[in-house]
């Protein structure tokens, strides 16, 4: 697949069956979300990487949040919050590791080079023919959860990245008018 079309036909896929990433191709994805663009090369990313049993311990998380979050909860609630990270093989959480105050590198800079590092991973498992599927959803932001990842106040969970093998076949893509987005000056 050469690169343009990669990016041009990158797509999602939420179903996600075994095995999860080789140990050689995680490498080549975490190859590919290191060249995300990062100003003054502040590296401002982390991985955690959740298979077999740390998706259980990361679906624990979630519960604990659903819980401090409404203590009334029912045990489906929990249950399914309990579940959700085995979804897939293989779940990367991808942080924001922001360095605060630091010149002309602004918080949100560094959340985007994150963020950049997410589509990194993304296109690198479609281009494996691997699939996967970003998903943030509110245990993003939750307070249980940062503190369960360890995260700094300044940090930023981005991306709970779902990855695995093709569990179905891609939706369509949507065909987008890129003259719609585009103004031109000049
Ligand atoms: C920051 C971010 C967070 C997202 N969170 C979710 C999510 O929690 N649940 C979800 O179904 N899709 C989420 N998405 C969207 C999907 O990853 C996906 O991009 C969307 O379904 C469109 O599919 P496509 O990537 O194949 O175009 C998120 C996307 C981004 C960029």
């Amino acid at each position: 697949m050469d690169a343009l079309t990669l990016l041009h036909e990158r797509s999602s896929m939420g179903k996600l069956t075994e095995p999860a990433p080789s140990d050689e191709q995680l490498s080549a994805i975490y190859q590919a979300a290191l060249r995300a663009p990062d100003h003054k090369e502040l590296r401002p990313w982390r991985f955690i990487e959740f298979s077999g049993e740390g998706r259980e311990r990361l679906g624990e998380l979630f519960a604990e949040a659903e819980f401090q979050e409404d203590p009334h909860a029912d045990d489906a609630t929990l249950e399914s919050a309990r579940k959700k990270p085995l979804r897939a093989p293989m779940v990367i959480a991808v942080i924001a590791k922001v360095t605060p105050d630091i010149a002309k590198v602004p918080k949100m800079e560094q959340v985007i080079s994150a963020g950049c590092a997410a589509h990194g991973i993304l296109l690198a498992t479609h281009a494996l023919g691997l699939g996967a599927m970003w998903r943030s959803g509110k245990y993003a932001f939750d307070p249980v959860v940062r503190k369960g990842l360890s995260l700094d106040e300044d940090d930023e969970v981005v991306a709970f990245i779902y990855l695995g093998t093709l569990g179905g076949r891609h939706k369509p893509l949507p065909q987008h008018d890129a003259a719609d987005f585009v103004e031109r000056w000049g």
